[in-house]
């Protein structure tokens, strides 16, 4: 099939169970776990043992190792290594070069075993930035933005913005993308509204919740 029709065939907003993952010619996926409607584009290296949900968009030169978790419908922008021991949820958006890691204190001539990395998880729906380096052993919040060139060392709660080295929260940002009318310092319990698409948002211990009301409103319900 040539690349062009099976594009046109696994054009994510159309993909349904059973479509056929694309894999480009010259990409390499040795895995058999990886979902309907999913994309591997050109020199994308998928190793046995990684795990990839459907309708991801896997772009020119990501590598993803066998260990590795990707969940459905994540973005993965040209460049992107994701590592054994590193879990990425649904709906996240990985920017170009954006950089994770899997070993705190690495040295070339020490081998250790897997219980020795240090697991990340980047919850779903966040955004992370060009260029950005996730210092391995942090959970990245849901719907958390991280900004370009941003080093985090630290966990980041649910929808907080954050940029810097090293990451600082700056804002909150909304799964609409649009910045939130609400203090860093905010308070648990206290509630906003966007004010671009009206998603209704908590402090919690956690971050932001999402609120059930006023219609139905993460990004998979739209
Ligand atoms: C973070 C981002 C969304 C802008 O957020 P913002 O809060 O609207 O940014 P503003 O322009 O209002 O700047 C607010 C402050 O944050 C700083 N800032 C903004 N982005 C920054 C970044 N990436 N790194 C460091 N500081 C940043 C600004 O310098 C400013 O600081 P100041 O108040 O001391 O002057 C944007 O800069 C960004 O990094 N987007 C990601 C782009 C990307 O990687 N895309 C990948 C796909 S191509
Ligand atoms: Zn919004």
């Amino acid at each position: 099939m040539s690349t062009l029709a099976a594009l046109s065939k696994s054009n994510p907003s159309a993909a349904s169970p059973g479509e056929e993952v694309f894999v480009h010619p010259k990409a390499l996926v040795e895995t058999t776990d990886i979902g309907p409607g999913t994309r591997v584009w050109a020199f994308a290296h998928v190793m046995e043992g990684a795990r990839v949900g459907a309708r991801s968009n896997i772009c020119d030169h990501v590598f993803i190792e066998g260990g590795a978790v990707v969940g459905d419908r994540v973005t993965i922008k040209n460049g992107v290594a994701i590592w054994d021991r590193v879990t990425i949820e649904d709906d996240v958006f990985l920017g170009p070069n954006c950089v994770l890691t899997n070993d705190f204190a690495p040295r070339a001539a020490i081998r250790k075993p897997r219980s020795d990395l240090a697991p990340t998880r980047i919850g779903a729906h966040a955004t992370i930035g060009a260029n950005a380096t996730i210092v391995c052993g942090v959970g990245i919040g849901r719907g958390a933005f991280i900004g370009a060139g941003t080093v985090v060392i630290r966990d980041v709660p649910a929808f907080a913005l954050v940029v810097g080295n090293p990451a600082r929260q700056t804002g909150w940002m909304c799964a609409c993308a649009n910045k939130l009318r609400l203090p860093v310092s905010a308070a648990i319990g206290m509630s906003t509204t966007c004010d671009a698409c009206g998603r209704a948002f908590t402090v919690t211990g956690q971050g932001l919740a999402l609120a059930a009301v006023p219609f139905p409103i993460f990004l998979e319900a739209q």
